[in-house]
């Protein structure tokens, strides 16, 4: 079975999933923009062969199997609930959405509708985060004791680009900092504490945040993301025999390191890649959708609203308040 896609969306992360899963062989039918003119331009250099100038005439294309949203994390929740009322398969981009309450909307929504959701949490599907994975199940650090991640790049300081306006979703937490709470929480579990202090613009959405959680056994992770400043963007999983070092970009394909105790390097892998590297997330997602189940994996569903509820709560103690947080029940 060939998994037809539709994309929503045609701003930048649309253009570089496109060409980069493309040039992997995804199969994508058709495009949908709120104008006809940017559906149209987009369809054209991407080799797509429908071009819708809405959002509903392109979940309600038959020639599509699977939606991909890349809007702006406030239009997250709606434009997947879309999909998902559609029929369709929906792969939504990274945060899943604004509040957990709007992800357990859609989670549950598509659980109801017998379709396929995942976030486009791409870092967990490359093949050295698999690897990583596996390293730390067979013990290969001892027990994991300790997570450390950042994600720092200096973005466009005009206010009224999404990653600053408030109306949008805009701040570091949602666009940058879900990568490293995704990561502690893909490797040491649901935190049972969240303990963030961070810096808000002008605007009131953080420019910079640190958020020490706590998971099972006492075992804790340490993440820091800012919009404004750029660092080497490392990471490490550190146990009680040993720990692995991800090198910048960590998120990317990139290499890593096994050290013992001593910190000696035992095991190392190149995971660099010709392509960005997103092809691997969609394949793993027309897996689920051929199989049936759509439950679990890399990304599973139920682990992202996990991530959305330590993001709420970070929020929460720093002050990062969006519009929908008001219809939130976990609002204070
Ligand atoms: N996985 C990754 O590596 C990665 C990288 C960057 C961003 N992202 C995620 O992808 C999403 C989109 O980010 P982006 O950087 O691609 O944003 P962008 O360049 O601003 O594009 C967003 C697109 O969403 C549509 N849109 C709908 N309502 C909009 C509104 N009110 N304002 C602006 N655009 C609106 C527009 O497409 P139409 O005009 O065609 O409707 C626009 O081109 C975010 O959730 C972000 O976190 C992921």
């Amino acid at each position: 079975m060939t998994v037809r896609w539709g994309v929503i969306g045609t701003g930048g992360i649309a253009r570089t999933f496109v060409g980069d899963c493309t040039a992997a062989g995804v199969v994508f039918t058709a495009v949908g923009s709120r104008t006809q003119e940017s559906a149209e331009s987009f369809a054209a250099e991407y080799g797509i062969a429908r071009a819708h100038g809405s959002y509903a005439d392109l979940v309600a294309d038959d020639e599509v199997d699977a939606v991909y949203v890349a809007t702006p994390h406030s239009r997250h929740a709606e434009d997947a609930l879309l999909a998902i009322a559609a029929g369709k398969h929906v792969l939504v981009e990274k945060a899943f959405t604004i509040t957990a309450d709007e992800a357990r909307a859609v989670v549950d929504a598509a659980r109801r509708a017998d379709v396929a959701v995942m976030e486009a949490m791409w870092t967990r599907f490359l093949p050295q985060m698999t690897m990583i994975r596996e390293l730390v199940a067979e013990g290969r650090i001892g027990r994991p004791r300790l997570v450390e991640a950042t994600h720092h790049q200096a973005l466009p300081d005009d206010p009224t680009h999404r990653l600053n306006d408030p109306a949008l979703g805009g701040g570091a937490i949602l666009d940058l900092g879900v990568y490293p709470i995704s990561f502690a929480i893909d490797v040491l579990g649901a935190p049972s504490a969240v303990a963030a202090a961070g810096t808000l613009s002008d605007q009131g959405v953080d420019t910079q945040m640190g958020i020490v959680m706590t998971h099972e056994g006492g075992t804790q992770s340490t993440v820091h993301f800012a919009l404004d400043v750029r660092s080497p963007n490392t990471a490490s999983i550190i146990g009680e025999d040993g720990r692995i070092d991800i090198d910048a970009t960590w998120y990317t394909p990139t290499t890593w390191r096994l050290r013992d105790r001593d910190g000696v390097v035992v095991e190392e892998f190149d995971g660099r890649e010709e392509l960005a590297g997103y092809a691997h997330e969609v394949r793993a997602f027309e897996a689920m959708i051929e199989s049936g189940d759509h439950e679990g994996g890399a990304m599973d569903p139920e682990e992202t609203v996990v991530v959305m509820a330590a993001m709420d709560e970070a929020r929460r103690q720093v002050g990062v308040r969006y519009a929908a947080d008001s219809a939130s029940s976990t609002a204070r």
